[in-house]
Parts: structure tokens; C-alpha cells; sequence
């Protein structure tokens, strides 16, 4: 039997109906819609909170050509689950306190994050994002783009009314280091030997140092002192590891409906993550080299031959526990900020971080 037929020979193991299973995923596990309820109550909302972010990343996105406008409101019509904006106003309130330009900062944040979802959805030729048509297949490659790059600009643009060269600085260089992180995942696609330090040497570039950025920025900018400044940077970076490691749980198990994006893009694009790294890394001979094949040569019943194998080995278990590991260092990281409400918010969103479903 050719190694290509690869879906008769897996073991008879159902589909995991979750990315996380319930030894990770506790029936508390809150939602988006209740953990944005619980942040706009401990930040307040007068002077400053999410609102006045959606605010500024509006006003400053508005453009008088039409075209531009339109891609603007596709853009701006569904907004994301606003996990750095919350984490960059969260790190302020549980430090010096949330001043005028943290609204401002967390709306450069979101915006950065948006043009590389933008140009991802590009990269992965993705069509659902935000349970609606991503630019890409609504307009073209073109306009996805060129819009990614109008939001990188107004971004920097937008950082620079703060009168500060040392946060442009700081936002510069993340996002050189985004790009580098996506640089290298690309350079990877295809490379079966991928390891774990490389996977995460890519996850701490493309997502980690933004969730830090976000961090340092409202902690930084709120007066607090160098070594609580790095333990934000560690917290945030930590968290955005394990989000990611979650992420592409989701990729492999997730419900698209439920994820409201499009899932399976990293078996697609041959971009290998932690749950295969640890089934090649861990597979007999003979497992490895049909799971081998699968990968380079994937087409829509991919994923579903990979889940079979997956779920016959300890890849799932490994993946959850090391993305535990993740989480638990983030919240020690945040042991030296006095107790407060929003730390303990900062506690959950780090659980939330790899307990969610989308
Ligand atoms: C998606 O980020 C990209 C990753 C870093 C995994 P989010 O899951 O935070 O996306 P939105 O903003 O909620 O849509
Ligand atoms: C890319 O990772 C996230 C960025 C930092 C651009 P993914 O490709 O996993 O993000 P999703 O799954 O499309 O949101
Ligand atoms: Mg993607
Ligand atoms: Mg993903």
C-alpha cells in the first residue's frame, strides 16, 4: 500500500471535538463577551477603557477616498476579542494607573495586530476571518496588502502624536521582529525537521513580542519601575507563547464556526507546529514516515489523517501541558505587582489565553 494512503492504515480514533480537552478547558472557561465584561468593569470606563480605544483606532483609520473607506468599515465592523488593548490598559491599571495616552498606545497595539492579520490572511490565503470574509477574498491580494500596509502606516503615524521617540522606538522594533518571526516560519514551510526551539524562537517573534509590547507599553507609560516594566515583558511574553501554542491547537482541532476564521491554513502552507513536531518527534519509524508524507503533500483530507495519528499519541497531552507551562510562568512573572483586581484579571487572561475556544 503506497505511505500516500496514509487515511486507511490510522488507528480508529475519533476526532477530538475541541482543540483543548477538558483537562485544560474547565467548564468555567470564560468566554471573550464575559472577560471584555469584567475588564471594562475594573478599568471604568470614564477617561479612558476600551471605548475610547475603539475611538482612536476609528478616528484615526478614517479617510476622505472612498475605496480606502470602504476597506476601513469591512475592517473595523468586527472587532477581535481586543486581548492587547485589554492587556495594555490592565498592565496601567494594576501599576501607576491608566493616564490619557494609554487609550492611544493600546489603539497602536491593535492596529499593528490587525495589518498582520490582514497580511497573514494573505500569506495563508485564508477567507473567514472574524466570522466574515477576510480582504483578501472579499476584494484581492492587492488590496489586502496595500490596506495592511495604510494600517502599519497610520499605526506609526498614530504612536507618533504620543511626542514620544523612545515608544516609537520600542513599537519599531516589535515590528521588525514580527516580521522576522513570520520571515523565518516561512523560511521553514515545507522543513519536516522543524524543532521545538526553532518553533519557538518563530511564536516569540510573530506573536509574543507584540503581547509584550502591550504590556511594557501600559506599565512603562504608567510610571512603573524598570524591574516591573520586565516583569510585564516577561508576563506578556510568556502569555503570547502559550496564546499561540493555543492558536494552533485550534488550527489542527478547532470548530470553524465556533473559531470564526479559517482553520487547517498551517497544514496547508506546510508551516509545522508544536502538536507534529512532537508526534515526528515521538512516532515509530513507520508512523513517522506516513505522517512524513502527509505533510508534504497535504490536500483537504490532510488534516483529518493527521488527527487520527495525533490523537493515538501523547502530541495533544504534550502540547496543552507545555502551554501550561507557559501560562504558569507568565502569572509567577506578575508575583512582584502589588495584589489588585486588575493583576488578578491579568492572572485570568493568561488561563483564558489557553483555555478558549476561539
Ligand atoms: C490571532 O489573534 C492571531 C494570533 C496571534 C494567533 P487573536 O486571536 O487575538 O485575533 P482577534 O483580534 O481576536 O481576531
Ligand atoms: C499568525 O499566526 C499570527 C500573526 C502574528 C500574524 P497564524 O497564522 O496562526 O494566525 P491565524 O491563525 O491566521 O489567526
Ligand atoms: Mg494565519
Ligand atoms: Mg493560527
Amino acid at each position: 500500500m503506497s505511505l500516500l494512503s496514509g487515511r486507511s492504515t490510522a488507528p480508529a480514533v475519533p476526532t477530538p471535538p475541541s482543540a483543548l480537552g477538558p483537562e485544560v478547558v474547565s467548564p468555567a472557561a470564560i468566554s471573550p463577551e464575559d472577560l471584555r465584561r469584567q475588564v471594562t468593569q475594573v478599568l471604568g470606563e470614564q477617561g479612558g477603557g476600551l471605548a475610547r480605544v475603539v475611538a482612536e483606532f476609528d478616528a484615526a483609520l478614517a479617510s476622505p477616498n472612498p475605496f480606502l473607506n470602504d476597506l476601513v468599515q469591512h475592517a473595523s465592523r468586527f472587532r477581535g476579542k481586543m486581548l492587547r488593548p485589554m492587556l495594555l490598559l490592565l498592565a496601567a491599571e494594576a501599576t501607576g494607573g491608566q493616564r490619557p495616552m494609554h487609550p492611544r498606545l493600546a489603539a497602536v497595539v491593535e492596529m499593528v495586530h490587525v495589518a498582520t492579520l490582514v497580511h497573514d490572511d494573505v500569506l495563508d490565503e485564508a477567507d473567514v476571518r472574524r466570522h466574515v470574509a477576510t480582504l483578501n477574498s472579499r476584494w484581492n491580494n492587492e488590496a489586502a496588502v496595500l490596506f495592511g500596509d495604510y494600517l502599519f502606516t497610520q499605526a506609526f503615524r498614530l504612536a507618533a502624536t504620543t511626542g514620544s521617540a523612545d515608544v516609537c522606538v520600542q513599537i519599531g522594533e516589535v515590528c521588525a521582529n514580527v516580521c522576522g518571526g513570520e520571515l523565518t516560519q516561512n523560511r521553514h514551510r515545507g522543513n519536516l525537521d522543524l524543532d521545538e526551539a526553532t518553533y519557538l524562537q518563530i511564536v516569540e517573534g510573530k506573536t509574543a513580542e507584540l503581547t509584550a509590547l502591550a504590556c511594557t507599553l501600559g506599565a512603562g507609560e504608567a510610571g512603573a519601575s524598570d524591574d516591573v516594566v520586565a516583569a510585564f515583558d516577561t508576563y506578556g511574553r510568556k502569555l503570547g507563547i502559550a496564546f499561540q501554542i493555543a492558536d494552533d491547537l485550534l488550527d489542527l482541532h478547532g470548530v470553524p464556526g465556533e473559531v470564526g476564521k479559517t482553520l487547517g491554513s498551517d497544514v496547508q502552507k506546510q508551516k509545522l507546529t508544536l502538536p507534529l513536531i512532537r508526534l515526528l518527534a515521538t512516532a515509530a519509524p513507520a508512523v513517522r514516515e506516513i505522517v512524513q508524507q502527509l505533510l508534504s503533500h497535504p490536500n483537504e483530507a490532510t488534516a483529518t489523517a493527521l488527527r487520527s495519528y495525533l490523537a493515538a499519541s501523547d502530541a495533544g497531552q504534550y502540547t496543552r501541558r507545555r502551554a501550561g507551562d507557559f501560562v504558569r510562568e507568565a502569572k509567577e512573572a506578575l508575583a512582584i505587582v502589588p495584589a489588585s483586581p486588575a493583576r488578578e484579571l491579568l492572572e485570568q487572561i493568561a488561563d483564558f489565553a489557553i483555555a478558549r475556544r476561539r
